[in-house]
């Protein structure tokens, strides 16, 4: 069977990594977080004193990226691939509010996208990949066969991350997660260097009013048609 890539883009917490880990384990794909990848970015940069609530050294970042490792790992026991940051699994670090609220700035960093951008391209090099993210399918992958924009209510959004980070064991404040999500919605939008947009070939899928397993199945008719040549 030919295998196609998918790019799910959408706004912060609108389930599509959960949607595309899904779809990948499905179809057998490989599922790429791409916003796993800005989020360690973050964390180094936060780590590095390179960014902090009154300061952001961009100079710094730029200089920096060459020392900054990506890579994913999966051990047979974990439910999906973690991410490391030159070696050290980072992946429970990065889910934080407060990595969260300088993911952004870090994000309009032309250099740092490009950098990323080329490390995704890799991995999608042979197809077969489910990769969520704000720019997959405008830029990294614009030829994707399938491409998805995902979507919901800011408030239906800041409540699912709020339970995630409760669930976590972090003390946050609901109005805080809502701030965030509303920031990044923001910043995501109106940054110059490839701002999340919805793709002209790109199906939009609102789950404010969805369950995962609706949502799942409605995403995975869209890739089985696609995977068939149907549409
Ligand atoms: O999981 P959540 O929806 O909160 O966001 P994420 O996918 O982990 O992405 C975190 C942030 O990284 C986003 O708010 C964007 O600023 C940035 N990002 C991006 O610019 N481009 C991507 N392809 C993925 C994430």
């Amino acid at each position: 069977m030919q295998k196609i890539t998918i790019a799910i883009d959408g706004f912060s917490s609108t389930g599509k990594s959960t949607v595309a880990k899904q779809l990948a384990d499905h179809l057998g794909y490989v599922y790429v977080d791409s916003g796993a990848m800005y989020r360690a970015v973050t964390l180094f940069a936060m780590q590095n004193k390179i960014i902090s609530k009154d300061h952001f050294d961009i100079v710094k970042l730029k200089e920096s990226l060459p020392l900054i490792k990506l890579k994913f790992h999966k051990e047979v026991n974990w439910e999906k691939a973690h991410i490391f940051l030159n070696g050290k699994d980072v992946e429970n670090k990065i889910r934080s509010l407060e990595v969260a609220e300088f993911v952004s700035p870090i994000a309009t960093i032309h250099e740092v996208r490009t950098k990323l951008v080329a490390q995704q391209q890799l991995m999608g090099l042979e197809k077969g990949v489910v990769m969520d993210g704000r720019d997959i399918g405008t830029v990294v992958f614009p030829h994707a066969e399938l491409k998805i924009f995902m979507n919901a209510s800011a408030k239906q959004r800041a409540l699912r991350r709020f339970k995630e980070l409760l669930e976590r064991g972090d003390e946050v404040a609901f109005a805080d997660v809502l701030k965030n999500i509303e920031d990044r919605d923001t910043m995501d939008t109106t940054r110059e260097d490839s701002p999340l947009i919805k793709a002209v070939d790109a199906i939009e899928i609102d789950n404010s009013e969805m369950n995962l397993e609706d949502q799942f199945h409605t995403v995975l008719q869209l890739a089985k048609d696609r995977i068939a040549g149907r549409v």
